[in-house]
């Protein structure tokens, strides 16, 4: 078993002696994922698998998320009626989930494991409340008391989960219902508690480990550690710490990844019990100019990311996470900032093992509200409960190199702020072991949160946007580096080019989109090029993590006064995971082992004959020279003095004609190192499926999804760049429809319909299969086009 799941996974070893109804058969740790019921508030109950997000089919309706409010954050003076703010999708209310349950004869404890529940979840075993939590991100643990183990060893017992999503308590969609992962984990009376280990790594060459102990009957135990390698070759045994000779360090380039085993025996009952958990060997370091990984200087090519996946929700899912981990990988982003909440130990395990590191983050807000039923509700009871919990359960993970406590909170004007942000982040060092892992929030309010204090009890600086204060931020304290916790911002549809190319803040077309020339952000915030220069001229810049990598649900700006809009237009990638042009010009930057050249627009203009058509050229090459039609335009170097034309080739006066656009680019040598050609569409003819990479073994603990990309092309195969075609889908075999999405901010089509219409010529379907076995087809056509059928299939 993989490092999926709660990071340790409990075997049972029982001595041969012991009587055999004390044995615990089969795994001691199950994820709960079949036999739910759930029902909404006055509903059916109907029979659904967790994760499970009780709103993802809708219907959207703009009435759900109505609001007459001024969006302080947003720099606005005066309120507007906001729609699409949350998704529009119906998450708001109460629900409720149902389950079964039966321990093993042998159980002497059980507990039972949530990721994360949206939201103020109330647990309850056979009609009695067992426990609960208010933070619908944080993962908990909930025991199950002695009587109902031992009942539950006769018979089955009821789990009851009830739910309520208050309305205005997200500034984004926050999904709804059993979302992650539940587990139900049982053992012997003793044995390690729920998140109750820590492993860590001070220098290349020692594991430190922190074992928390379960032993209500005072046994006399003892605790003995073996450190595997990658290959399962045993470095180092005994007692914490540990020496490892030749270790092979954790980084994104190598996630490298050990196991550790952990056996717990009781010497008098002769029995042990063995936890196993992933870890990697790493160290992180922050100083006055410099973050280093391993002792290795690097700046931040992250991005932050809200945790809903598109199409599917914030239904938990490993094939879809990994994807975009894979996807941002190959853009060359190194980093992830789980903004604005606590991730789930599925998402720090793939970021593990994919190799990718995380800021993890916590809340949107403390004391201060920004919307009126938000964390501000519970912060002063739970915070502390909140940020150990995020601890304890990451500190492992050697993916997470920084904590952050908080998002733009309106608390940074305050003084109040600053107490806060010494007391949090003295709090997360009381319980985190890795003392060199420093804690960062997104601070905003400038120069208030420099007059408050805030800046000054920031242990790593960090501001969103307002790169005109990021030298007096690093100014406050030159000793710390400074961090873009949030940078860009810049807002673009895929496929879609406005006219003139001219940078614009706030823009709005009657067609609700944003221009894909990649110029447009919003009043406070820039574009890609801004960031950058920053960057590269101020050595104290530590990177930065860009909003966002995908387009999430929510938050529609520009657009949250226009309806239908109820997505973000802020992703380097669209709702559908699709890439956007602004990710070939993050790639040319970021990717250092592959080459990117792309072209900016398409060329099927019908109507622009004749008028200036702006080409962009982003390539990670020197220079590069346009051809229309065989002509050229001239060849282009980055002019470094130039706002616009430092880290993009840009050729504004080109005249459009019908046919072929085509761009060379050159290595530093000066000789031709690669092409690149678009040409003009005819008409839609036909379609091309093209299924994504994926592993063919099934999750572990969630359904292993298939993502095929579907385009609409014309009879010689290219894209018609403007197609927008009603298609329907239908898929056979030892697969499933699951949903799909066209990346169009403004669509009102339901993802889980087996329906949906291409934006711009395109759109990603998204198949569940079997558990990895068996033949499946999936078949797309279109009363649009007559005859045309694509289709894929597996064998
Ligand atoms: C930031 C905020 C994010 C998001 C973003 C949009 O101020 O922290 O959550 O709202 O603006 O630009």
């Amino acid at each position: 078993m993989r490092g999926m799941k709660r990071q340790t996974a409990l075997l049972i070893a029982i001595a041969a002696s012991l009587p055999a109804a004390a044995a615990l058969s089969g795994p001691s740790v199950a994820a709960l994922t079949g036999g739910w019921e759930f029902r909404r508030e006055g509903g059916e109950w109907i029979k659904v698998s967790v994760p499970h997000d009780w709103a993802i089919s809708g219907p959207f309706d703009r009435e759900i998320d109505k609001q007459v409010v001024k969006i302080v954050e947003n720099q606005e003076k005066k309120a507007t009626e906001k729609t699409g703010r949350t998704g529009s999708l119906p998450w708001i209310g109460r629900g409720e989930y149902r389950r079964r349950i039966r321990l093993d004869a042998g159980a002497e404890w059980a507990a039972l494991e949530f990721d994360g529940a949206m939201s103020e979840p109330e647990i309850f075993l056979d009609g009695e409340r067992i426990g609960g939590w208010k933070y619908g991100y944080t993962p908990f643990a909930v025991e199950i008391p002695a009587e109902k183990v031992k009942a539950a060893k006769e018979r089955d017992l009821e789990l009851v989960v009830k739910l309520e999503n208050r309305p205005l308590s997200s500034r984004w969609y926050p999904g709804a219902g059993l979302y992650r992962p539940v587990r139900l984990c049982q053992s012997r009376s003793f044995g390690v508690k729920p998140w109750g280990q820590s492993i860590h790594t001070p220098d290349l060459n020692t594991v430190v480990v922190s074992t928390e102990l379960r032993n209500p009957g005072g046994l006399d135990l003892d605790v003995e550690y073996a450190v595997k390698d990658p290959s399962g070759v045993v470095v180092a045994r005994g007692k914490s710490p540990l020496r490892v000779a030749d270790p092979k360090p954790w980084s994104p380039e190598t996630p490298v990844l050990y196991t550790l085993e952990t056996t717990v025996r009781d010497a008098k009952g002769g029995a042990d019990v063995v936890e196993t958990a992933k870890f990697g060997i790493r160290t992180v370091e922050y100083g006055p100019d410099f973050f280093k990984l391993n002792g290795v200087k690097r700046k931040f090519r992250g991005v932050c990311l809200h945790h809903d996946l598109g199409p599917l929700g914030a239904a938990f899912n490993e094939s879809a996470f990994r994807r975009q981990v894979r996807l941002l990988k190959d853009m060359g982003c190194d980093s992830i900032r789980t903004s604005h909440n606590i991730p789930s130990p599925d998402q720090l395990a793939i970021c593990d093992e994919e190799g990718m590191m995380v800021m993890a983050e916590s809340f949107d807000t403390w004391e201060k509200a920004k919307v009126q039923n938000g964390y501000n509700l519970f912060f002063g009871e739970w915070w502390k409960r909140d940020l150990e919990q995020l601890v304890r359960v990451s500190c492992s993970h050697p993916s997470v190199v920084m904590w952050s406590i908080g998002n733009e909170v309106p608390d940074q004007r305050t003084p109040r702020g600053a107490e806060l942000t010494k007391e949090m982040q003295d709090f997360i060092h009381t319980l985190d072991p890795d003392k060199r892992r420093l804690c960062t929030q997104g601070a905003s309010d400038m120069p208030t949160a420099i007059k408050s204090g805030v800046i000054a009890a920031m242990e790593i600086p960090a501001v969103t946007y307002r790169l005109p204060f990021y030298g007096q931020i690093h100014g406050v304290d030159v000793s710390k580096p400074m961090l873009g916790a949030e940078t860009a911002s810049t807002v673009s549809s895929r496929g879609v080019y406005k006219f003139p190319d001219e940078p614009r803040k706030m823009a709005k077309y009657d067609d609700g989109q944003c221009s894909g020339y990649d110029t447009e952000c919003c009043v406070w915030s820039n574009l890609p090029d801004d960031d950058w220069a920053m960057q590269d001229d101020n050595a104290w810049t530590i990177g930065e993590f860009v909003w966002t990598g995908f387009d999430y649900l929510g938050e529609p700006t520009p657009y949250d006064t226009y309806w239908p809009s109820r997505s973000s237009y802020f992703g380097i990638f669209d709702l559908a995971g699709i890439p956007k042009d602004r990710m070939w010009l993050y790639r040319a930057r970021w990717n250092e082992s592959a080459s990117t050249l792309h072209v900016v627009p398409h060329w099927t203009w019908p109507g622009r004959e004749g008028e200036k058509t702006p080409v962009y050229v982003y390539t990670s090459y020197p220079s590069a020279e346009l051809f229309v039609n065989g002509k050229s335009q001239g060849r282009k170097t980055f002019d470094r003095s130039s706002r616009l034309d430092r880290y993009r080739l840009r050729w504004r006066d080109v005249v459009y004609e019908p046919g072929e656009l085509k761009v060379v680019a050159y290595d530093a040598g000066g000789k031709v190192a690669v092409t690149e050609v678009v040409r003009t569409a005819g008409a839609p003819h036909h379609f091309v499926l093209e299924e994504e990479p994926h592993d063919s073994k099934p999750g572990d603990i969630t359904p292993s999804l298939v993502f095929v990309g579907v385009k609409v092309v014309d009879k010689d195969g290219n894209l018609c760049p403007d197609a927008a075609l009603p298609l329907k889908f239908k898929v056979d075999g030892s697969a499933t429809y699951r949903c799909a999405c066209n990346g169009d901010a403004t669509s009102l089509e339901v993802f889980t319909e087996p329906k949906m219409t291409t934006f711009k010529g395109r759109l990603v379907v998204v198949v569940e299969t079997k558990g990895g076995s068996g033949p499946w087809s999936l078949q797309v056509s279109s009363p649009a086009l007559p005859g045309a059928v694509g289709m894929t299939r597996t064998r």
